[in-house]
């Protein structure tokens, strides 16, 4: 089964076999499968967030598991469930356009609902642990299903229990061991647009509206993701490609002696987190390709496919771009950059 369709980096490789998941039975049905049952597993959403470095020899699951209500509205809160395979995007403009506000600084994020939880999705000054309630999964080995809080999913900045293997006496983590069904949001009453990010202020002034409604916000973000980051229907991408990286006050003070312009953010914990755009920017990266690998022009964490359809990059050409700038960033700065999407 050919993968480009399902990969946001439109890098081709293949699956050797693919089975769709529109249900909670269909997961049932596959695992009671004596053909299927013990098989290595791979669970695909949108592919917005994975390097394919070569043909996928485990099981692909595409989940395609739609839905999306209100399930509970309480004085202090909405609640709402989608299932994992509804597109993201659409979802939130769902719940915007239905009167349950409060994803809208989420818009347009590639992929679906259920990578959402996986590595905590976050973009103008909200993380997906910000709006969360539960989910529901099913385990690939029993079959069982079970549901997680937000405690459970262990979130962090771009980090969640699923991107964790256990191993060993670590039993923590679930990468790969779970399929993710449905993730249910808990949406706070009254609603109140959250605007601290320099780019939604930015709007504020220029649009003269202090008072945006949430309709505004989604429309705001909207237009400041097109006017920097790539849409990979038409240059192929996985959103940003490392981490922010944190450093102490102390490290963050040598970099500024030699760099006083480094952007930098300070941390309520008192460590400092540092745009990994402007690292690579400063190296020189942007607009530079290796091979149809790219540095996008506008943003310089974005990393792109420049061969389009008929000639794409190769995961291969994305990793080898990735080091280098990995080299030349950690040369400079001391610093290395950690990558974000996954890497199979
Ligand atoms: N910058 C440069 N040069 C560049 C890129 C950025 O100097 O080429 C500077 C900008 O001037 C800005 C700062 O770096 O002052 C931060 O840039 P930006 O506002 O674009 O945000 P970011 O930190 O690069 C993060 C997330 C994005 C998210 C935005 C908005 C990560 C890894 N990335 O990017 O998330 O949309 O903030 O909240 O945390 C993603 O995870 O895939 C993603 C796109």
């Amino acid at each position: 089964v050919p993968l480009q369709p399902y990969n946001s980096f439109g890098i081709v490789a293949r699956a050797q076999h693919l089975a769709r998941i529109a249900s909670e039975a269909d997961v049932l049905a596959l695992l009671a499968d004596a053909d299927w049952r013990d098989a290595p597993k791979f669970v695909l959403g949108g592919g917005s967030n994975i390097v394919l470095t070569g043909d996928v020899k485990p099981l692909v699951l595409k989940v395609e598991i739609k839905g999306l209500r209100l399930v509970e509205e309480t004085p202090r809160a909405w609640i709402v469930e989608a299932g994992a395979g509804e597109t993201w995007h659409d979802t939130v403009e769902w719940t915007v356009d239905n009167g349950f506000p409060g994803l809208e600084n989420l818009a347009l994020i590639p992929g679906t609902v259920g990578g959402s939880p996986v590595q905590n999705i976050g973009a103008y000054g909200v993380e997906l642990q910000d709006r969360f309630e539960s989910l529901d999964a099913i385990a690939l080995d029993t079959g069982r299903p079970f549901t997680l809080d937000a405690a459970q999913c262990a979130f962090g900045y771009r980090d969640s229990v699923f991107k964790h293997v256990a191993s060993g006496a670590n039993s923590f983590g679930l990468a790969g061991r779970a399929l993710i069904t449905r993730v249910r949001f808990r949406l706070p009453k009254p609603w109140k647009a959250v605007m601290g990010y320099l780019d939604l202020e930015r709007k504020m002034a220029e649009t003269g509206n202090f008072t945006p409604n949430a309709r505004e916000v989604f429309d705001w973000v909207c237009a400041i993701r097109r006017a920097k980051l790539p849409d990979w229907r038409q240059l192929g991408n996985a959103g940003s490609f490392f981490k922010n990286p944190t450093v102490t006050a102390e490290q963050c003070a040598d970099i500024i002696a030699r760099d006083p312009k480094i952007v930098h953010y300070p941390m309520a914990d008192g460590s400092i987190k540092l745009a990994a755009g402007w690292l690579i920017d400063a190296c020189g990266w942007k607009g530079k390709s290796v091979g149809n690998a790219g540095v996008y022009e506008k943003q310089a964490l974005v990393l792109v496919n420049r061969g389009g359809r008929t000639h794409p990059v190769t995961g291969g050409e994305v990793m080898t771009l990735a080091k280098a700038i990995q080299t030349s960033v950690y040369e400079r700065f001391g610093i290395l950059l950690e990558p974000e999407p996954v890497v199979v």
